[in-house]
């Protein structure tokens, strides 16, 4: 399977926040290999902002990130949401759906992704509910690990629990590597080997953003200012691990602007040509050694 079969996009992409719409009108497409959107922001919309949507959705391939599934909620599933969300996904040609692993409503919304506390018993609730969802959607989901403050359950570990419920629910998975980055500063544990421990053929997409300092121990999910050092060389060993994939920058506020945007997601984009760049001068290398040999000694079938 090639790579661009895999994905349902390729290439690096921007979240259209209503924030941008403006500045965005005239953008190139090429800046911008596809834009992701929050359904509940445009569902029902109509007037000029549903026309400016509906023109964005002609010019560039659209992903659909949702915020209000609430996955992992003791409450029942919202059925004619997820109803309004399969037409909105049809109507406007949307490559793939993904959500939150979290939950953020009980009777009533709460305004905040909850995280999902690391049991058996809630793999085994929580995938269940994605095969309902995938049922009423008539497509597959894709799920996003969340970030985190507050530790729910040693049960299991984050990442054997996000790789049980994608595995139980046979849903694909969203890595947003500033949220393990984010994860692994407040629960202290190796983000690169979380990265390496997800299963390569689950990933349908990536997120990339920035986050804020709060202290030593203590990182806060922001999408409010710029990538650093450290979720740059995340992004790196992401792909290293599991081949390129379609990745995204979340940015929520304190936008810098087109050209701040344009330079992050440039920025993907050679991490993007590097990695690929790599992965083929491997696919002529050996295994076990450094040297030279031809292209058909030791060569490996390259993983996207
Ligand atoms: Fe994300």
């Amino acid at each position: 399977m090639t790579t661009a079969q895999r994905y349902p996009v390729s290439g690096a992409g921007l979240g259209l926040r209503r924030g941008l719409l403006r500045d965005l009108k005239d953008t190139d497409t090429a800046d911008f290999d596809f834009l992701e959107v929050a359904p509940e922001n445009w569902i029902g919309v109509g007037g000029r902002f549903g026309r400016e949507f509906a023109a964005y959705a002609e010019r560039f391939p659209l992903l659909c990130h949702g915020l209000s599934l609430s996955i992992g909620s003791p409450g029942a599933l919202d059925v004619s949401f997820l109803k309004d969300v399969r037409e909105f996904l049809d109507r406007f040609n949307v490559r793939c759906y993904s959500e939150h692993l979290s939950y953020c409503s009980d009777d009533g919304h709460l305004y905040d992704l909850m995280p999902i506390p690391f049991t058996e018993s809630a793999v085994t609730y929580v995938a269940d509910r994605v095969k309902q969802v995938q049922d009423i959607l008539e497509r597959r989901i894709v799920l996003e690990h969340v970030s985190a403050y507050v530790a729910q359950s040693d049960e299991l570990s984050e990442i054997e629990f996000v790789n049980a419920v994608v595995a139980e629910a046979d849903c694909d998975l969203l890595i947003d590597v500033n949220n393990v980055y984010v994860n692994s500063v407040n629960f202290n544990f190796d983000a690169k080997d979380y990265i390496s421990r997800l299963t390569s053929e689950r990933i349908a997409y990536g997120h990339i953003a920035g986050h804020y300092v709060e202290a030593d121990d203590l990182r806060v999910d922001t999408h409010g200012s710029a990538i650093t050092n450290d979720v740059w060389s995340l992004l790196d060993h992401a792909y290293a691990v599991h081949g390129v994939f379609p990745t995204l920058l979340e940015r929520d506020f304190n936008f810098p602007g087109l050209a701040g945007l344009k330079q992050e997601v440039d920025q993907v984009k050679a991490a993007q040509t590097r990695a690929a760049t790599a992965e083929r001068q491997a696919a002529f290398l050996p295994r076990d050694a450094s040297v030279y040999v031809g292209p058909t000694a030791g060569a490996r079938v390259a993983n996207a």
